[in-house]
């Protein structure tokens, strides 16, 4: 039987990748549940638009009135919930928006959510399912050694994880207390097509394309754990699909990185499918400059995926040098998307600094 899969922040960058994912792989249908602010954006829609599956709703998740009206409208049977402030930088300069979005527009998702679960009769009770989409950063900051499991403590440091921090306890408190079937993954940095050129990779694809300075935070050699967002697209379709209620599955690549072999990585990939730079560049990598850290940056983030991959038998298709290879290849082609991104209020300037 086919799911009405309502998705919130669908018109993002991971979310955008769901949407694509079930329009083209399965015989769901899509609701997308998007505000729009600066970082959705429809053109990341354009392949799968058209598909009488895919509805789009221009819609606040603080606004309690249109979420019931969506659900009553569309039912349902299960809640992928993406839609969030996402940049740690931003809720370095106005954390006020994370708060709205991210804490209280998730506490507004789940009461429109419970309050239409409470009119479903048994059967379609046992249908719908509440995934909360969160992030590593809830877990802090990991030290040089081991990995966040889903029962690491969560000690998050930035504003951003903070919020999200608070959002995942309010997901489980839902399920615990009312009942709600809830669950939550917890995934590591993704990357890939369709990326908001603020963020570390895409920025540095753009600014070198440019023969503009490529900003390194600190000295680089913070550690992420990658992933290709297409792959985390595909987890999360998996956990809708098959997870359990009341569970939590971290997800990740196991592709740790420092942010300074990311930045070498895409400038040596840049060297061989984009020779011809602009005037007065010898080599990409001399665009590096190391500029000011980020105030309260967590060193290292690395996720053990291993719940995951035994209970729900997914792993990643990507390694860090496939995925990085596509997602160069990816901006040199949609230089269409990019420009349009870049012709709005964001032009690549440095966020987060106190
Ligand atoms: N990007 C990552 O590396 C990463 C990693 C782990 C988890 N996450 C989580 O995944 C989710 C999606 O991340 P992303 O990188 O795609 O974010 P994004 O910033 O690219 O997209 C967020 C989307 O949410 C929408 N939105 C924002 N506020 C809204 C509101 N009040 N009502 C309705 N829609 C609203 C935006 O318009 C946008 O389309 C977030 O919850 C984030 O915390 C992201």
């Amino acid at each position: 039987m086919s799911n009405n899969v309502l998705i919130t922040g669908g018109a993002g960058f991971i979310g955008s990748a769901v949407v694509r994912h079930i329009i083209g792989n399965t015989q769901d249908n899509v609701i997308n549940l998007d505000k729009l602010t600066y970082a959705g954006n429809l053109s990341s829609l354009e392949s799968v638009s058209g598909s009488n599956r895919y509805v789009f709703e221009q819609v606040d998740i603080c606004d309690a009135y249109e979420l019931q009206r969506v659900f009553d409208v569309h039912k349902p049977n299960k809640v992928m919930h993406l839609a969030a402030e996402s940049h740690v930088d931003r809720s370095i300069d106005g954390p006020d928006t994370f708060i709205t979005t991210n804490i209280v527009g998730t506490y507004t998702l789940l009461e429109a959510s419970r309050r239409f679960y409470m009119s479903l009769g048994k059967s379609e009770k046992a249908r719908f399912l509440f995934h909360h989409i969160s992030t590593d950063e809830v877990y802090g900051d990991l030290g040089t050694e081991g990995l966040f499991t889903e029962t690491t403590s969560y000690a998050p440091s930035s504003p951003y994880s903070a919020t999200k921090a608070s959002s995942d306890h309010l997901v489980r408190a839902w399920h615990r207390t009312f009942g709600l079937p809830t669950l939550v993954t917890n995934c590591s940095n993704n990357y890939g097509p369709y990326h908001f050129p603020e963020k570390l990779i895409p920025l540095t694809i753009l600014n070198a394309l440019a023969g503009k300075p490529l900003p390194v935070y600190g000295d680089g050699s913070q550690v992420r754990d990658w992933l290709y967002v297409e792959d985390h697209a595909r987890a999360l379709y998996d956990v809708i699909s098959r997870g359990v209620a009341g569970e939590t599955y971290n997800i990740g690549g196991h592709n740790e990185r420092q942010n300074i072999e990311v930045v070498y990585a895409i400038c040596d990939i840049l060297e061989k499918l984009r020779p011809d730079k602009p005037l007065g560049i010898q080599r990409y990598r001399d665009l590096i400059v190391f500029v000011e850290d980020r105030p309260g940056h967590d060193v290292r983030y690395a996720i053990d995926a291993s719940k995951i991959q035994k209970e729900l038998d997914w792993l990643p298709n990507e390694s860090f040098e496939s995925g990085i290879s596509k997602t160069v290849q990816w901006y040199l082609s949609n230089e269409s998307w990019w420009q349009q991104v870049l012709d709005g209020s964001y032009q690549g300037q440095r966020l987060g600094v106190i």
